[in-house]
């Protein structure tokens, strides 16, 4: 555990360029000074208060459907998060993780080197006043009692590397990943950085981690804005 570096993503993504860091590896800090999030943000958490961490996979699938590891991670951490609290817990496409409807974790996901590093914010212990904005949330604001770090994360690596073992295997996780995605069925505005926003109905999650609209726009990367 690092008490302190600028981004645990940024440093495995370095480790594994530099052949310093394989299959499996995990970094985790107490707090980030330059966290990232998706979409070029910045992913804000004071000390303690969130479970920050990166992890790097090397799959043996084929890199066209390497875009659903996010979600695979999301609906491994969604699970590990909805145990024990009360209030519904579900995801918003691509991977937020949100407890009733605010968001308590983020993820982001680069290919690098032979594989993808995967990076998490789960808000656990953060109170009100810690909230980077408004719509979050944490575990402990839901009334969650499980709030050591170090169990939440050695519960999601234990369920991950199962779920991932199946996955590389070419078992599909979409029906699982349907079954808890508030997004779909629902109406969506599409933001992508240099495009013009779409609106639609979100109808299916492809194979390789895509939304599909019911107008046939496909969704790779891009914010999600649920209408109704
Ligand atoms: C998002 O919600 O946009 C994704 C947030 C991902 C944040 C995590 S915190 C650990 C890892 N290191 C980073 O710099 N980012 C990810």
């Amino acid at each position: 555990m690092l008490e302190l570096t600028g981004s645990t993503q940024d440093d495995l993504v370095k480790l594994i360029s530099q052949g310093a860091a394989e299959n499996g590896e995990v970094i985790v800090a107490e707090f980030q000074s330059a966290g990232r999030g998706r979409l070029d943000r910045n992913f804000i958490a004071s000390a303690g208060s969130a479970l920050l961490f990166s992890f790097y996979v090397v799959p043996k699938r084929d890199r066209a459907d390497w875009g659903f590891l996010s979600q695979l991670a999301a609906l491994t951490l969604h699970s590990v998060v909805a145990q024990g609290l009360e209030e519904e817990v579900l995801l918003k496409w691509p991977n937020d993780i949100l407890i009733a409807d605010k968001k308590v974790a983020g993820l982001i996901a680069q290919a690098t080197g032979e594989g993808v590093v995967i990076g998490i914010g789960l808000n656990v212990e953060m109170s009100l006043a810690e909230l980077p904005v408004p719509n979050a949330t944490s575990i402990a604001i839901a009334g969650g009692k499980k709030l050591d770090r170090n169990v939440i994360l050695s519960n999601f690596l234990d369920a991950f590397q199962q779920n991932f073992q199946l996955w590389d295997r070419g078992v599909e996780f979409i029906t699982e990943y349907t079954s808890i995605c508030s997004t779909l069925g629902r109406e969506v505005e599409i933001t992508v950085v240099g495009r013009e926003n779409h609106k639609g109905q979100a109808q299916e999650i492809l194979k390789s981690g895509a939304l599909l609209l019911a107008d046939g726009f496909i969704v790779t990367v891009g914010d999600v804005v649920h209408l109704r």
